[in-house]
């Protein structure tokens, strides 16, 4: 291979990296089993999708019914570089709508290239009750700044790292986001193109022939009411007797837990706990009270050494959470 297609192919997947992860449709269907009867009525908008091939699209039309939507909208992105399944597009971008029937459904041109920030986009945005899709991971900050800037419900993917965006974070230590019920290796994975097997990631294929990736890092995120928000997390372990496996922080009045499964249930002073606590949150049970900063403003630490990011609670029940 030439060294220019080499660094084509190099370019390539450093924004694949990021942008070009596609959604399968089993994974849409594992976390959306979850939400049945919050969309009755309701106008979906999968404003990262390009209907022709987006299985969130697909996922609507054949479920339209089931579901009880009112109205389905898919907008597509047409960058002049191209993309995975229209490498030379012509033109810009377009939405489709759908509202029950095959009749129903319509393509409309955008005079734009479909950029979910631009007015058209954002008109459409408007129009709807719940944002459904996987955003670009490059843009997720501006995506979800969006979605709640215009006030609407969402169920959304991004990388679990998008946690310590610290506007992200408020969302999440205010109840205005939670984490949706799959994460880490309840996503199977992404279809990713196929020069992500040139550049030499691993990837497998799966049922329909495409390349697929499998990660442990992206999350759901929702300001939907999901089920498994209101369960409690069962809590074994003691402090008392225990001191020596949860150290003090150097700056903060607090204890490190390293795994959200060792939380004591004796102990109502603050906690620091890893960010994949927040897959087992129940605001009834913890308060979330900080992210990362000890007393002085500066990170955690511990003998001081700043090992990890910590998320610091504290339990609701001033340590008496019953099993
Ligand atoms: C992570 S992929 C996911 C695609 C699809 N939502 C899915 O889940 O299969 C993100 C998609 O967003 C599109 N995209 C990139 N920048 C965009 C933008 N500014 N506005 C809207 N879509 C964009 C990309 O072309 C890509 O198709």
């Amino acid at each position: 291979m030439s060294r220019n297609a080499t660094n084509q192919l190099l370019k390539k997947a450093k924004k694949a990296k990021s942008d070009e992860f596609y959604t399968q449709l089993c994974d849409i269907e594992r976390e959306l089993q979850h939400y049945t009867g919050c969309f009755v009525g309701k106008a979906v908008y999968c404003n990262c999708d390009d209907p022709r091939v987006s299985n969130f699209y697909r996922y609507f039309k054949t479920n339209f019914e089931r579901l009880g939507l009112r109205r389905l909208v898919a907008s597509c992105y047409c960058e002049q570089e191209g993309d995975l399944f229209t490498p030379s597009p012509q033109g810009g971008g377009f939405y489709c709508e759908y509202t029950g029937s095959e009749a129903t459904e319509r393509f409309v041109r955008l005079a734009g290239d479909g950029d979910f920030r631009s007015p058209e986009c954002v008109e459409l945005l408007r129009q709807c009750d719940v944002v459904v899709t996987n955003p670009p991971f490059s843009l997720f900050r501006e995506f979800v700044a969006q979605i709640v800037r215009h006030g609407k419900q969402f169920l959304i993917i991004g990388n679990v790292n998008a946690i310590t965006y610290k506007e992200l974070f408020s969302l999440i230590q205010n109840d205005k986001a939670w984490l949706g019920v799959n994460l880490g290796r309840g996503i199977s994975g992404f279809i990713v193109p196929d020069y992500y097997q040139q550049y030499g990631t691993e990837v497998s294929v799966n049922s329909t022939g495409q390349a697929v990736i499998a990660t442990n890092s992206c999350m759901w995120l929702t300001n939907l009411k999901q089920p498994r928000r209101d369960e409690k997390l069962v809590l074994t372990r003691e402090y008392a007797g225990n001191e020596q496996d949860y150290p003090r922080y150097d700056n903060c009045d607090g204890i490190n837990v390293d795994k959200t499964q060792d939380i004591p249930k004796d102990y109502s002073g603050l906690m620091g706990v890893p960010i994949t606590f927040l897959h087992k949150y129940n605001p009834s049970q913890f308060e979330i009270v900080r992210f990362r900063k000890g007393d002085d403003g500066k990170d955690l630490c511990i003998n001081g050494k700043c090992p990890y990011f910590r998320i610091l609670i504290r339990s609701r029940g001033g340590g008496l959470v019953k099993n």
